[in-house]
């Protein structure tokens, strides 16, 4: 590494620490390109992406057909706000319902704006059919939920770096421990102004919690009963990630509303939505909801493109084929190295759980020694590490990284 390369990088990071909000603690790589599953950091060096911003970059980084799709848009129409028609979002729509059969579709841009209209979705139901007296709609979460940042977020959770500082929160949250049935039923029963049920089909930021097989039947079929929403958060579940199209296709269960983002555009730029039927969709009339951006032509052309991708590419198939693998590479390493405690996931959202009782900071160190060795991927919650790379991934990539993550566990392992 030259002076001046090794300066470009501290420069950008300088400029960062300076000048913006100190709410990241990124891994000290400055990234300048991306080509499918690779990264390239400003000195040249390749890596592999193990973390696909946040399973947002599933069809790979800028992905030809995508990038062609919003270069097209870009220089024909971008933005036009929802105050007047444009020409591609009603074809939008229509193709995105018809690919996960719903009646509707609400277009939004960021993961978190897609769960709050879930919610203000479910609520207005809950008033407007189910008969909830005024402003008394409950809404369900369970333990270890994340779905972003606003203060309708965060007051479901229970990571204090997520609420800390940041009271009062929203009213009228039930939280219920994840996986398990009969507290929900508990909820249920107890509680009879619940509009909406939100849950992620496998918990993401919690550390890639993979709930018991039966779970989202069950959820379902306690939903109905009980004439509460189901709302499944495919934010970062959903779009072939888990080796299904959606996770809740592993059950073969279908949500009354499902939220949609990250990957929804592969990368390029904020687009989700809340997809849901005309009994739950039409409560929401002209002026009741709404963004400047959502439904912007521009999204419209990319969302349906990284859609189309994922099809036409079975990214769904091979996430599936090459997380088996995966899993069971790393169960190998487990039985050899002691400081890898579980291995777990479904498709290519998994992850590794690390022994740091030693000294709190193991995963973080890993995560290092794997950037050094070509490889990104970051701790969740302390001392899981957890391993999503883009779904184009081939097994001859995928065996190069078994082999760079072993190596780095090792290292660590034997150097501590
Ligand atoms: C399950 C889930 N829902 C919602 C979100 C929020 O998405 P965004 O950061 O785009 O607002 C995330 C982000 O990580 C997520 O994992």
């Amino acid at each position: 590494m030259t002076t001046q390369t090794a300066s470009r990088a501290q420069q950008a990071m300088a400029l960062e620490d300076k000048y913006g909000a100190h709410n990241y603690h990124p891994l000290p790589v400055v990234l300048e390109k991306g080509e499918g599953v690779y990264v390239w950091d400003v000195n040249g060096k390749r890596y592999f992406d193990f973390l696909s911003a946040y399973s947002a970059v599933n069809q790979g980084h800028c992905h030809p057909r995508i990038i062609a799709a919003l270069t097209e848009q870009a220089s024909k129409l971008t933005l036009t706000s929802r105050a007047f028609y444009n020409n591609l979002l009603g074809d939008y729509e229509a193709f995105i319902t018809s690919f996960f059969g719903y009646d509707k579709v609400l277009p939004m841009n960021t993961g978190v704006e897609g769960g709050e209209t879930a919610m203000k979705l479910a609520r207005r139901w809950g008033y407007d059919k189910k008969g909830i007296p005024a402003n008394e709609a409950k809404m369900v979460f369970v333990e270890g939920n994340f779905w972003g940042r606003t203060l309708a977020a965060i007051s479901s959770s229970q990571d204090p770096s997520s609420t800390g500082g940041f009271g009062p929160f929203v009213p009228g949250y039930i939280i219920v421990p994840y996986n398990d049935l009969t507290a929900l039923e508990h909820a249920f029963k107890s509680e009879p102004n619940i509009a909406g049920f939100m849950f992620e089909p496998i918990q993401g930021e919690a550390g890639v919690v993979v709930p018991d097989e039966g779970y989202l039947k069950g959820v379902r079929a306690l939903c109905t009963k009980y004439n509460v929403l189901m709302i499944a958060d495919e934010v970062q579940t959903g779009l072939a990630r888990t080796g299904r199209m959606l996770a809740c296709d592993h059950e073969e269960v279908k949500p009354d509303i499902l939220i949609l983002g990250k990957a929804l555009s592969g990368g390029v730029l904020p687009v989700s939505c809340a997809l849901a039927n005309d009994d739950v969709m039409l409560n929401i009339r002209p002026g009741e909801h709404g963004s400047t951006y959502g439904g912007n032509p521009l999204a419209c052309a990319v969302a349906k493109e990284a859609l189309q991708v994922l099809k036409d590419e079975r990214l769904a198939e091979n996430a599936d084929v090459l997380g088996r693998i995966f899993r069971s590479k790393m169960e190998e390493l487990k039985k050899e190295v002691p400081l890898v405690l579980t291995v777990r996931g479904k498709g290519l959202l998994n992850a590794v759980v690390i022994d740091d009782s030693e000294d709190g900071h193991a995963a973080w160190d890993i995560c290092m020694a794997m950037a050094d060795n070509g490889l990104l991927a970051k701790p969740t919650h302390g001392n899981i590490i957890r391993f999503a790379p883009p779904l184009v991934i081939n097994e001859e990539q995928l065996l190069e990284c078994v082999e760079i993550i072993g190596r780095s566990i090792r290292q660590y392992a034997a150097n501590k």
